[in-house]
């Protein structure tokens, strides 16, 4: 009987003993292909003889000193490295020890800029989308979209949701012929609605993550979300805590959409899950907010920039940047996308395989015709994630993509390093695992 007070209580874990590069392995013996990255996150695959070297390094001369008196050489040359990267003037890093902090950060700075700037400003609600995650903090949670958030609503903040950019279920009843990207205006409907006064921030993420299982939105997207912030004097928040630091096939995904925002949000994949660390990289405008108005954030938590962590984040950064892991992760993610919409999407239980770089997603539905989904007492993203559990394959599943509730999906986000043979053993593994899926599918209930 464990004393671990494990998130599903009822479920059997595998107990991990080691990993290497892609590959995980178990306490007895068994081979993992990471497929999901644990969460996005080991973007560098496990064991990174560069990152380990650093980490050790550092550890040895100091691990933690507090930001509220110390700096360190760590956290200085990341936030130049970080700068350098980023899109126009985002380049004051605030550092944090993940992405649910990163993103409350960011809520707050967002508050915080107006009333630098203003003195007495109304504005502090951030509007944010359906299917969309956030994080699982108060704040992170009042901006997140999906099922997680239902039974904490009394605690939750009074902030406005819009329609996703959906289009595999587009929430206007449109096609590709037909789109005018209604998910987009969608935005300036709820800043009337709600009076723009009181709206300090819209944040997205560029390509869905756990939510939603990777919808891509459309090529205009992000510009008339860009125009309508700028028209009602609203910040645009970038969640990439999953899709930053190369896993879309860039290093920021906004980049992709010919946008720069006021804020990125980043985590997971800026350490690679050597170190919690998170991120908000902000405009410098907005730094001179604070600096010309109070001189303080007032926020902070213990562990935010502390120079074990920055240490990590730096060997991860500088390796992103040296073996052009970016470029990879676009061109492995191009053949993977290709291969699993030949192999995978002729299954009949298949309603959509999606995605961009290395976030990659698939749908499952009980009618490939109706798109109506199996319902959510089937359990069905689980069971098909088990199955592929048993070809050595480890997948991100989720549900509640159709209405909230039912809709099955998988996010598969394997680690950046994937190579083109790897990528190969991965898609006949899947196959392999989606053929047992399909010949048990009539027994499940
Ligand atoms: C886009 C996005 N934002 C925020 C978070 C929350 O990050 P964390 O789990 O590190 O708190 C996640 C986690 O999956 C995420 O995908």
């Amino acid at each position: 009987m464990s004393n671990v007070f494990y998130r599903a209580v009822n479920k059997e874990y595998l107990e991990v003993d080691y990993g290497e590069g892609i590959y995980l392995y178990d306490t007895a013996g068994n081979k993992y292909i990471d497929a999901c990255a644990g969460a996005a996150v080991a973007n560098l695959g496990h064991a990174h003889p560069g990152v380990l070297a650093a980490m050790a390094e550092q550890a040895r001369k100091v691990a933690f000193s507090h930001l509220s008196r110390w700096t360190s050489k760590p956290i200085q040359e990341l936030a130049d490295l970080v700068a350098a990267l980023a899109p126009a003037s985002l380049n004051k890093l605030y550092l944090v020890s993940g992405g649910s902090e990163a993103t409350e950060a960011a809520l707050k700075m967002a508050r915080g800029y107006f009333v630098e700037r203003d003195g007495q400003s109304a504005k502090y609600r951030i509007i944010s989308r359906w299917k969309s995650f956030h994080g699982n903090t108060i704040g992170s949670l009042s901006m997140t979209g999906d099922k997680r958030r239902k039974q904490y609503t009394p605690l939750l903040l009074n902030f406005p949701h819009i329609a996703p950019a959906y289009c595999y279920r587009c929430p206007f009843g449109k096609c590709q012929e037909t789109c005018q990207v209604d998910c987009a205006l969608d935005l300036e409907r709820a800043v009337k609605m709600e009076g723009a006064e009181s709206v300090a921030a819209f944040i997205a993420e560029p390509v869905g993550g756990a939510a939603c299982g990777a919808i891509v939105p459309h090529k205009d997207y992000f510009k008339i979300i860009r125009q309508i912030c700028d028209h009602y004097d609203i910040l645009l928040i970038d969640d990439e805590v999953m899709a930053g630091f190369g896993r879309t096939g860039s290093m920021f995904s906004i980049a992709d959409w010919g946008v720069v925002p006021d804020m990125i949000c980043a985590a997971k994949g800026m350490s690679a899950g050597y170190s919690p660390l998170g991120a908000v990289i902000a405009r410098q405008e907005i730094y001179d907010a604070f600096k010309q108005g109070s001189g303080v954030f007032v926020h902070g938590h213990t562990y935010g920039g502390n120079p074990l962590s920055a240490a990590v984040a730096l060997a991860v950064v500088k390796a992103l940047v040296a073996d052009n892991i970016a470029e990879n992760s676009r061109t492995i993610g191009d053949y993977l996308l290709a291969q699993m919409q030949a192999k995978l999407l002729p299954f009949a239980f298949v309603g959509d395989v999606r995605g961009k770089g290395l976030l990659l997603g698939v749908e499952i539905v009980r009618d490939k015709k109706t798109k109506e989904p199996f319902p959510v007492a089937m359990g069905m993203a689980e069971k098909l994630a088990v199955a592929l559990l048993r070809q050595g394959v480890i997948v991100y599943p989720g549900t509640g993509n159709a209405d909230g509730e039912n809709g099955d999906q998988f996010l598969l986000a394997p680690p950046l390093i994937i190579t083109k043979e790897q990528a190969d053993e991965l898609i006949a593994a899947m196959v392999a695992g989606f053929r047992e899926f399909e010949k048990n599918i009539g027994q499940f209930k």
